[in-house]
């Protein structure tokens, strides 16, 4: 770097006076930039590659945020590591990059690949069960939000039908319990329900479904608990066309989810719990592309042949479920709803991987 910026003086200087004495003198009446030090005396000019991670991570003490700090420093010590570790070739680390920038360009406003390809990573999961289940001391049911939850789901009565359009499935009954850590019963808590149809399809991905078709907002009784009759829903596929399928074809992974319900609940001095409860009868229970099923997320889907339902006036096969959520202490602070986009473009049908 020093010698180039040298040369480059020396042409200019050359250029303009054709005199090396004065170019001599000229040089060393720079405050000449590239010597100076670089954050606690640390040099930035790098000698071999053992000064480049010593000199990166001295400048990202500069910054005044504690907790930026601390993940910037974390970051560069990890990123430097895994490149040591790997020998990182020229040719890979532009594939990298190729494969970051697509990763931006594959998004909009109704998909977001980089949380698809941090869920395919099991980054997503990680995150969840180190933030929840007291900080990941425990057991819990909170989960992935994935991206089709949508802010205003219709109030629903307990005992209520998700179902706003003729949709075809097998019904399911549900009764779920919200308790705190210790197991008491939580009483008006607010419980946003929503799934896809048994084709794979979320309504605001979907014109032939109704507005707001499988989606309810209950409040819990004075048990704690809330119930309701919808379709049992179906897994579905995930997109291909970005790196994430990329990564999945790679691997000879499957792109599929295990069927689920999404809750997200919500209580005063209680952190927004947000969870899916997974369908155990479903074949790909154990190879979610999204590494999303825990054991404590496996439901108990009952099938019933000849039973009269509980309410709603069904006949023929129908489904039960009963689930318990328990809440940690915190705010109850929403996300941002995912998807803003609200054209209900129908997605492009969607390749099912075959894991090998
Ligand atoms: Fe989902």
């Amino acid at each position: 770097m020093r010698g180039v910026l040298e040369t480059r003086l020396a042409f200019v200087e050359g250029g303009l006076a054709g005199d090396h004495l004065r170019l001599h003198y000229y040089k060393a009446s720079l405050p000449a930039p590239w010597r100076q030090r670089g954050s606690k005396g640390t040099s930035m000019i790098i000698k071999t590659n053992a000064d480049v991670t010593p000199a990166v991570l001295a400048e990202m003490a500069r910054a005044d945020d504690p907790r930026m700090r601390e993940i910037l420093t974390s970051l560069v010590k990890h990123l430097h590591g895994f490149i040591r570790e790997t020998r990182l070739t020229e040719q890979e680390f532009q594939q990298a990059a190729a494969i970051i920038n697509r990763i931006g360009q594959k998004s909009n406003d109704s998909h977001n690949e980089a949380v698809l390809i941090s869920g395919s990573l099991g980054v997503s999961s990680l995150v969840c069960l180190l933030n929840n289940g007291d900080n990941g001391n425990t057991e819990t049911t909170a989960n992935l939000l994935g991206p089709f939850w949508r802010m205003e789901s219709p109030r629903t009565e307990n005992g209520g039908c998700l179902l706003r359009s003729p949709t075809p499935g097998t019904p399911l009954f549900v009764e779920a319990y919200v308790k705190d850590r210790d197991g008491r019963a939580l009483a008006g808590a607010e419980v946003d329900i929503w799934h896809c149809n048994d084709e794979g399809y979320y309504e605001n991905q979907d014109p032939s479904q109704a507005e707001m078709n499988l989606r309810g907002k209950l409040t819990t009784d004075a048990n704690g608990k809330i119930w309701f009759r919808t379709i049992k829903p179906i897994g579905y596929p995930i997109p291909l066309d970005g790196p994430t399928g990329d990564l999945l074809r790679m691997l000879k992974r499957h792109n599929m989810r295990p069927a689920h319900l999404h809750f997200l609940i919500t209580k005063a001095g209680f952190k927004a719990h947000i969870s899916q409860v997974y369908s155990s009868d479903d074949p790909n229970l154990e190879t979610d592309s999204q590494f999303g099923v825990t054991e404590r997320l496996i439901g108990h889907y009952v099938r019933h042949e000849n039973e009269p339902a509980p309410y709603g006036g069904v006949t023929g096969p129908w489904y039960s479920l009963s689930f318990t959520f328990n809440l940690d202490p915190g705010e109850p602070r929403l996300p941002r709803p995912p998807i803003t986009d609200k054209s209900k473009q129908p997605p492009p049908k969607i390749e099912r991987l075959v894991r090998a």
